[in-house]
């Protein structure tokens, strides 16, 4: 059956989404790739985050080829045009089909009468193409990341930064945890190689196994049973930091969409976690996912400032604060961010960050732990806010993470490895 959509201008609206209505692509990307075929969702995510991770680069390409920047109404058909550049740079769409859909999507975008302007411009593009891909190459001072961000990132890495800008670029490795309550992560490896994909072990990573190649979770042995969850390797440290066990009394907050509330059941099955977030969306993700892993924790919504109101007088053995934060050490996974975070934001995120921590700390038992993570590479947000709690509590001390004068352990995203994180362990004396 021919596609009745047009798949580029459905592409087109989801960038469109992102840059002018600040909506993220996890957000927009899921409801739009309803409308396609499933041979087509891959695409739709292909085209959406490359263009995300190049933006820069296709903005100057325009900008050579266009007096003036289609505006207002039709800036639409400027990420459309944009959609085309990048399956001619990036893609191994055969050129006339990529120029022929991109085109043909003015018309599902209901402006057939500019399908000579994309035409033209594309085509202009496509004869100078090798020339302006060679000038955007020798201009590279923006390193795709916005100015604002790439200073932040100079500053806080100045060995560093440009490895660290590198990985950003890149596409993310995919990741599996293995729940250790059915495999280790040997015996899945084995079941893996059965099914013809191609994966290595992590040795730091008990559970961890790395895919050489990407793939649909639909594929992977046992994933609707729970054998196995997508989660990077840097995420998975945290539960494993955190150390729970069996009958204790566990807070996981900020838990949505519950990727670390099921690791902890998987390492301690008879804890009694409780998973709070603020966001009632995203809540039902953690429910979805305990019921495909067939575990079980209380799961609330409420705001990690105010636990009177969801605790009340309750205290945890230990408590895994994964922060709302920056984001900053998964942009190769959410190119979107980069365009999405200003930098007031970062001020604004470290407040929040502080206001959770001292509201929560009460609610920890004596010697119990804390462990406190992001998926932030900015030291405002990591080791500058735990030293400062350090300072604002007599009564918390860090427990074999980083030193005092540097706190928690900082991980900074790597090509094939894992993704920009940050975590602190905290005990109560
Ligand atoms: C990094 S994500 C958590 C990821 C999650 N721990 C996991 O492993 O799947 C941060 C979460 O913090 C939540 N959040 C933001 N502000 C909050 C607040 N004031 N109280 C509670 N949760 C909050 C967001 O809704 C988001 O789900």
């Amino acid at each position: 059956m021919k596609n009745i959509y047009n798949l580029r201008s459905i592409a087109a609206t989801a960038i469109s989404q992102v840059l002018e209505q600040g909506q993220s692509l996890s957000s927009v990307i899921p409801e739009l790739q309803q409308k396609v075929s499933d041979k087509d969702k891959a695409l739709l995510q292909e085209l959406c985050f490359g263009v995300m991770r190049v933006l820069p680069q296709l903005e100057w390409f325009i900008s050579q080829l266009m007096a003036k920047p289609l505006k207002g109404k039709q800036r639409v058909f400027h990420y459309l045009i944009m959609i085309g550049m990048y399956q001619l740079t990036y893609t191994r769409i055969p050129a006339h089909a990529a120029l022929a859909e991109t085109v043909n999507g003015a018309i599902s975008l209901k402006r057939p009468q500019l399908k000579g302007l994309i035409n033209g411009v594309l085509r202009q593009f496509q004869r100078q193409q090798q020339e302006l891909v060679e000038q955007a190459n020798n201009n590279v001072s923006h390193h795709l990341h916005p100015k604002w961000l790439l200073a932040r990132i100079q500053k806080a890495y100045p060995q560093d930064w440009k490895n660290i800008v590198d990985a950003n670029n890149q596409k993310p490795p995919m990741w599996l945890r293995v729940n250790q309550l059915h495999y280790s992560a040997n015996q899945y490896i084995a079941l893996l190689q059965e099914a013809n994909i191609a994966a290595e072990l992590d040795k730091n990573y008990p559970n961890a196994i790395r895919l050489l190649t990407p793939c649909s979770v639909n594929i992977l042995p046992g994933f609707d049973k729970g054998w196995v969850t997508i989660q990077d390797r840097s995420a998975q440290g945290c539960a494993e930091l955190l150390m729970p066990r069996d009958e204790e009394k566990i807070l996981d907050l900020c838990a949505a969409p519950g990727g670390k509330t099921t690791h902890v059941l998987e390492i301690a099955p008879n804890s009694k976690v409780l998973a709070i977030d603020i966001d009632e969306q995203r809540i039902k993700r953690v429910k979805e996912n305990l019921q495909r892993l067939s575990l079980h924790a209380v799961v609330k919504t409420g705001d990690g400032r105010l636990p009177h109101e969801w605790a009340a007088g309750e205290q945890f053995d230990r408590i895994l604060l994964d922060a709302p934060c920056s984001a900053t050490g998964v942009i190769r996974r959410h190119p979107d961010i980069k365009w999405l975070r200003r930098n007031e934001d970062i001020d604004q995120l470290v407040t929040l960050q502080s206001e959770i921590l001292d509201a929560i700390w009460p609610y920890l038992k004596k010697n119990g732990t804390l462990v406190y993570a992001t998926c932030s590479i900015l030291p405002n947000e990591n080791s500058e806010q735990i030293k400062a709690f350090l300072e604002r509590h007599a009564d918390a001390e860090l427990s074999g993470t980083g030193t005092l004068e540097t706190p928690g352990i900082q991980i900074t995203p790597e090509t094939i490895g894992g993704d920009g994180f940050f975590y602190a362990r905290l005990t109560k004396q």
